[in-house]
């Protein structure tokens, strides 16, 4: 009786091998150490921007994020909006509305802060890598929403301006764990840089809101 047992090692070297195909994708990248990453870093740039030391540590909210591979249980999502709202500055007069033409060049500039610029490199928000903004510009990435219309939509209401200057200023203040950088709380753009990008979005006479 040879088939039973051919029939039986094809099970077992299937089973094998696709024990073997799981693992492969079950596992997990593998992780750099903070040395690693030190290492790396003055092995590549001869000089690298002022502070990067501090900027390739977790912070708090990235080390729970990254455990729970940006699924945080109910309680760390909750404790994660609580600090990240507690990072919120809105402007001492009230109004987050500045100017949109201003806004525009912080929407489409990407550089800046890079590890390759020099400290004195204006920085951007990079917002076209992520998100569509003004409808009539064709190059835009996806990882976010479309943002086209978007005061518009909200029929230009004060209180969804506000809402976004907070979104941009901390995106983990309204949703834990999102891929969006902290462009205020890491004091990565400046208070006015936040409300020209905010007025790209709310100005009734930014291209944004002009199909
Ligand atoms: C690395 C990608 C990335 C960049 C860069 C980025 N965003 Fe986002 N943004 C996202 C993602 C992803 C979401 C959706 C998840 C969320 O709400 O956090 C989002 C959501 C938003 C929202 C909320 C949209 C809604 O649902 O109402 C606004 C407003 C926004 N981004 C504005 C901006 C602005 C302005 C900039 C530039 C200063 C910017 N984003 C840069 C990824 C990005």
């Amino acid at each position: 009786m040879m088939m039973p047992k051919f029939v039986f090692l094809c099970a077992i070297a299937f089973g094998t091998l696709v024990a073997h195909i799981g693992n492969v994708w079950g596992q997990q990248p593998a992780k750099a150490s903070l040395e690693q990453v030190e290492a790396y870093v003055r092995n590549t740039w001869k000089s690298p921007p002022a502070g990067w030391e501090s900027r390739i540590k977790q912070d708090e909210t990235q080390r729970v994020c990254s455990q729970f591979r940006n699924d945080p249980p109910r309680a760390e999502y909750a404790a994660i909006k609580a600090r990240e709202i507690a990072t919120l500055v809105f402007p001492a007069d009230g109004n987050v509305l500045g100017s949109w033409k201003a806004g525009e060049a912080v929407a489409q500039t990407g550089t800046g802060g890079q590890f390759s610029d020099k400290d004195d490199t204006v920085r951007g928000g990079n917002c076209y890598a992520c998100h569509q903004m003004a409808p009539k510009e064709l190059s835009y990435g996806t990882l976010g929403p479309s943002l086209a219309e978007y005061g518009k939509i909200r029929k230009f209401e004060s209180a969804e301006a506000k809402a976004a200057y907070a979104k941009i200023f901390n995106a983990q203040s309204v949703l834990p764990c999102s891929s969006m950088p902290r462009f205020g709380a890491h004091k990565f753009l400046t208070e006015q840089q936040i409300k020209d990008v905010t007025a790209y979005l709310f100005d009734p006479a930014s291209p944004v809101n002009n199909p």
